[in-house]
């Protein structure tokens, strides 16, 4: 008889010890192992205990071990989180076997051994069929569903308590709670407030209800408003950071003269824009939504363009806002030579707009739908020892589960978008259906979408300076990994798990248009590492961009009013700070829309950062120090930042790696 030794590591999550027996089977390229019962009671959250699994002779190489955990007698079935196990054989060799997910049921579990196995590697024929038969299952675990004709496919689910157990139990309770608008209400005090119908009576009002929720930035926004300076600087390092773009001409239906703008120094704006000092914001996907009918009351979303001119002190101003996008009379053009409140008004209906269209297109369907397409077409089509699986797992944790969450409590019939959004109900799918066009497989790659915006040397643009550094750290990681185990173009050609992975990203994210450039084969290396590096890029960096600001500019309601009840002024000179008011949403609306954008800024207590990889999928040298690597340029990156912030009026953090996630899980 020879002897191996089991050491079974388990998670130490909440709720992660088994009372139920637990068995495993050793399988080698020379036989199998009896199922042996696991000799142990209870197996403790945090534990790592050790077995002995006898046989008459040697397993050889180990391909895959079994486990199964049933429900005994009166015991209650109870869910486990196994990290991982490691066998030492009779050889002494060790054997690793990642595992980091829920084992709730009473089915058989297959894990291979850690080394990452392209679908060629596979020599044995066990392999060969767990490959297989894990794939299947999976295909029928994470379907597709069209949610809505003309946007990314999504799980098939019917809400997050539906979604495959392995997910569902990995997601704490906490963290699902904390979504829920009612502990956003409690935590900011406003309880009473959210049936309040009535119009904001003044500012001072607004102020008054606010005034001990902010943070540094929020309290700044608040001060500071009305502002042209902070207007602009929203557009570079605000929590929108993709709409600007260089305008050396002006659009056909933005016909603003030379004599309509001041330009200091002499020069005019034909002279400006051919020198490249000129700036556009065009909210063209807006036009013709329907606005939402919030309590019985008809919205207005309007489809701005906003002028920018770089002065010669580097400061970005806004020259000229045009609220529709066919000109008219009763279209007017508005300068910040108009009486303070038509200026005024002109930039709260555009900070509305932007509203609409960061939630839904930057935000929404550029991150998290977009995540949600790479998370399914990775469980369906790539197996758990494929090295690519290694790579992006950790990078797609809680995404499915808080779209779901997404789908019914923010924008369902009943959800926070549709009961205080000009842009909810009707208008936000159709507008995301729009917004499916501008995407492109440029648009998503930092580098190329800053130069397709002609963006590159604007002073002050943080976001651009920091997420090109990110960009180019995750590429070098990823880059490290792929080179690793794709020594050749052949190689990636011939690997049919990652050609049928890219197919169905193409297929379902992008709904098979050849236009958006999206790649549906991979024919060399680099293509790979590219697609993987803005994958990577989009589902951490790129969320944290949209997402993690929403508290610090949206707090202050005025700044960034999710609806607007009033349409905009059709002639100069037609506005007070009492339209104003009557414009702005009632108190009621005020109240959710800050508590969800409250809730959608606040880090999880079980965030993780960007580049940490506390589960160890890749269980060889070379990656692993990859990962490493990858970490400490990430602190390097971290620390310039906190460096060049000190020297800022406003602090752009939102790319600090610190403040990233691994993966959209807000
Ligand atoms: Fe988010």
């Amino acid at each position: 008889m020879v002897d191996y030794e089991v050491t079974v590591y388990t998670g130490d999550r909440l709720n992660s010890t088994t009372w139920n027996p637990v068995h495993i089977k050793l399988v080698g390229t020379d036989g199998e192992s009896k199922r042996t019962w696991l000799r142990s009671l209870v197996i403790f959250s945090g534990s790592v205990s050790t077995y002995f699994v006898s046989c008459p002779n040697s397993l050889g190489q180990l391909v895959l071990i079994e486990l199964d955990k049933r429900q005994f007698f009166l015991l209650p079935d109870d869910a486990w989180f196994p990290d991982k196990v490691e066998i030492k054989s009779p050889e002494r060799d060790i054997y690793t076997f990642p595992i980091y997910c829920w084992i709730n049921n009473s089915e058989t579990h297959r894990f291979r051994e850690g080394k990452a196995l392209r679908i060629f590697d596979e020599s044995n024929f066990l392999g060969q069929h767990a490959r297989k038969q894990e794939l299947i299952h999976r295909s029928v675990d994470y379907g597709w569903n069209l949610f809505y004709s003309g946007i990314p496919y999504t799980i098939k689910a019917d809400g997050p308590t539906s979604l495959p157990n392995e997910l569902q139990f990995s997601f704490t309770k906490t963290t699902e709670f904390a979504f829920t608008a009612v502990t956003g209400l409690a935590e900011l005090q406003l309880k009473g407030l959210d049936d309040n119908r009535e119009n904001w009576e003044s500012l001072d009002n607004i102020n008054d209800i606010f005034r001990f929720k902010g943070t540094l930035i929020s309290d700044y926004v608040q001060e500071h408003w009305k502002e042209d300076g902070l207007f602009a600087y929203q557009f570079l390092n605000g929590v929108h950071p993709t709409l600007i773009q260089r305008c050396k001409t002006l659009p056909k239906n933005f016909p603003v003269t030379d004599d309509m703008v001041f330009i200091p120094d002499g020069s005019n704006l034909s002279q400006e824009l051919k020198e490249g000092n000129i700036y556009l914001c065009d909210y063209k996907n807006l036009d013709g939504m329907p606005a939402n009918t919030i309590q019985g009351i008809q919205q207005y979303l309007m489809a701005p363009l906003v002028l920018l001119h770089k002065r010669p002190d580097d400061k970005l101003m806004p020259i000229a806002i045009q609220l529709k996008q066919t000109p008219a009379e009763d279209n007017p053009i508005f300068l910040p030579t108009d009486s303070t409140y038509d200026w005024l008004t002109a930039k709260i209906f555009v900070r509305s707009a932007d509203f609409a269209e960061h939630q839904i297109n930057a935000h929404l369907l550029r991150t998290h739908l977009l995540a949600e397409v790479f998370v399914v077409s990775l469980l369906r089509n790539v197996p758990m020892v494929h090295p690519l699986y290694k790579l992006l797992i950790p990078h797609t944790r809680y995404t499915l589960h808080i779209n779901e969450l997404s789908r019914t409590q923010l924008v369902g019939p009943n959800g926070v978008f549709t009961k205080a959004a000009a842009s909810g109900g009707e208008a936000l799918m159709k507008i995301m259906a729009r917004s499916m066009s501008s995407i492109t497989y440029r648009s998503l790659c930092l580098p190329d979408n800053i130069a397709d915006r002609d963006m590159q040397d604007l002073p002050n643009f943080h976001y651009r300076d920091d997420g090109l550094q990110l960009w180019n750290i995750i590429f070098k990681y990823v880059q490290g990994v792929i080179q690793y185990y794709y020594k050749s173009d052949d190689e990636v050609q011939q690997d049919s798990e990652l050609q049928t992975w890219i197919w169905d990203i193409f297929n379902y994210g992008f709904l098979s248009e050849p236009q958006t450039g999206i790649p549906q084969v991979f024919a060399t290396v680099p293509e790979l590492i590219k697609f993987v590096t803005m994958l990577l890029f989009n589902s951490s960096g790129q969320h944290a961009a949209v997402n993690n600001g929403q508290y610090d500019y949206g707090r202050w309601m005025p700044n960034t009013p999710p609806t607007l009840q009033r349409p905009p002024p059709t002639a100069k000179g037609t506005t007070s700070e009492a339209t104003m008011l009557q414009t702005l949403p009632p108190i009621n609306v005020t109240v959710r829309g800050m508590v969800a954008v409250r809730v959608l800024s606040t880090q999880s207590s079980d965030f993780v950062t960007l580049g940490h990889y506390p589960e160890e999928h890749f269980t060889e040298e070379f990656p692993r120090q990859l990962q490493k690597e990858f970490k400490v340029e990430l602190d390097r990156l971290s620390i310039t930042i906190n460096n060049r912030n000190k020297g800022l009026e406003i602090p752009y953090t939102y790319l600090n790696p610190k403040m990233i996630e691994n993966s959209v899980a807000i």
